[in-house]
């Protein structure tokens, strides 16, 4: 089986953790190739009594299933303090880590990139993007001016000294002069880095040489997106988006998988919409709707705790999304967050000034214009946890997926009717 891609179609917490985590017995490995801990993902495995939830940011979905390799992908930024928290954490709860492997060319999260996202948001204010203030885009920005930190480096003290001072020579003055902060010392940056290079260096390798010779043994491998389409940096809600392309495009270049080994593209839809921090949202429900939807669906951040704003179903974002990434199936999650509801509104197009939009409008003032154009749907108020297939869903429930199935331009392949492993209505074998 050749590689699989998964990302979000919206503006993230789609469920994408779950869906991975369904997949992962039958998976042999699983790559983040994009973002850091800005990425929060709850797994729920287990029923009843043994019900166990799981809080990932910086861990593939992956690492909870045995035998399946998780990899931290070159296109990922990470914090090596929280890597290892995250690890301590989950083996206290009995989980195996040693099968982690970490990318030499993934970008490290240096201290003072914390400290420049968090103030960097105060000094725009208003024009704020809302950051989850983790340091993630001023590590990729050091990545693409060319002044990063790399795993690689961590191993090499002479070299990490000299590539700390030529940052922190740019950074400190940014630091001190505009921001009124205190600058950076380059020694005690350089020994909190260090410090963690020897618990590192067993987990880090090639790991595009040692996905090719997976890929060639026939294993099948999961490229696993953290964020979502519309928080792409080239194809979100630019400049509200994270920094980093979350889309399928990127699951090459953040995993050194090429394009010709991908045969499929798996996209998580959740039957309304949510979005976390600022920028246009059409939408939006800012009634006791929208209080409805994030109470029942618990709608608040895995990272920060944040309300997530919340909206009904957009389909010009699913046909977009669908377009963007090259969409094979989609997973439909949290249906059962709308049983009860008397009719589900979906939006099927947008008006901006007055002219009809079928498809989403890139032009960044168009886009925060836009009004959605509503049709309306029946509800059900049977409990549908339990459904397993298609058949057992009621009639309006099974009505409401067709025909968001239709506008979305792709199949439903999955649905999900509860966070748990198993409470997912099976339509067809998403790996074969
Ligand atoms: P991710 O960032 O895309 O992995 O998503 P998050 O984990 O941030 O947010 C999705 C939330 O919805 C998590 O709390 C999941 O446990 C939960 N979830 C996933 N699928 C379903 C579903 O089908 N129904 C319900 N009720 N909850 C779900
Ligand atoms: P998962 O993987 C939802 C949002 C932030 C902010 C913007 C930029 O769980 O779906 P950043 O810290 O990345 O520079 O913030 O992106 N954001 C997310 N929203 N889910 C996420 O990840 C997100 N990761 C970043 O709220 O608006
Ligand atoms: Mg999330």
């Amino acid at each position: 089986m050749p590689a699989i891609v998964l990302v979000g179609a919206q503006w993230g917490d789609e469920g994408k953790g779950k869906a991975t985590d369904l997949l992962g017995s039958r998976v042999d490995a699983v790559v983040k190739f994009n973002g850091g801990n800005n990425a929060g993902h709850t797994i729920v495995i287990g029923s009843g009594e043994q019900r166990e939830k799981y809080a990932l940011h910086l861990l593939p979905s992956g690492i909870l299933t045995p035998g399946c390799t998780p990899i931290i992908g070159n296109g990922v930024v990470i914090d090596l303090g929280v890597l290892f928290s995250e690890i301590d954490g989950l083996e206290a709860r009995g989980v195996d880590t040693s099968r982690l492997v970490v990318s030499n060319s993934a970008h490290v999260i240096a201290p003072y990139n914390r400290t420049i996202d968090q103030v960097t948001e105060r000094f725009l204010g208003k024009s704020k993007i809302g950051t989850t203030g983790r340091g993630i885009g001023p590590t990729y920005a050091d990545k693409m001016a060319r002044i990063g930190i790399r795993v690689q480096d961590l191993f090499d003290r002479d070299l990490l000294h000299a590539k700390v001072t030529g940052a922190l020579n740019l950074k400190n003055q940014v630091l001190v002069k505009i921001y009124n902060r205190k600058g950076f010392h380059v020694d005690a940056v350089v020994d909190e880095l260090s410090s963690y290079a020897d618990r590192l260096r067993p987990m880090v390798t090639d790991t595009s040489l040692l996905l090719e010779q997976m890929l060639d043994r026939d294993e099948t491998v999961v490229l696993e997106a953290g964020q979502a389409t519309l928080l792409d940096v080239d194809h979100g809600t630019y400049p509200f988006v994270t920094s980093s392309n979350a889309t399928a495009g990127g699951a090459c270049t953040g995993s050194g998988i090429p394009p010709t080994r991908i045969n499929r593209v798996i996209a998580i839809v959740k039957a309304y919409t949510t979005r976390v921090g600022e920028g246009p949202f059409p939408t939006e429900l800012l009634d006791d709707s929208g209080d409805r939807l994030r109470n029942v669906g618990a709608e608040f951040g895995t990272t920060t705790g944040r309300p997530r704003r919340c909206g009904w179903f957009d389909a010009v974002i699913g046909r977009y999304a669908a377009r963007i990434n090259g969409v094979t199936d989609f997973v439909l999650t949290k249906l059962d967050v709308l049983t009860g509801l008397s009719e589900v509104p979906v939006c099927v197009a947008y008006e901006v000034d007055g002219k009809r939009h079928d498809d989403l409008p890139t032009d960044q003032a168009q886009f925060a214009r836009a009004v959605p154009v509503y049709e309306t749907f029946p509800g059900w108020t049977e409990d549908i946890s339990a459904a397993r297939t298609v058949e057992d869903l009621p009639d309006n429930a099974r009505r409401y997926v067709d025909a968001l199935e239709k506008m979305i331009k792709a199949p439903i392949s999955a649905i999900g009717v509860g966070p748990g492993r198993d409470e997912t209505v099976t339509v067809r074998d998403l790996l074969s």
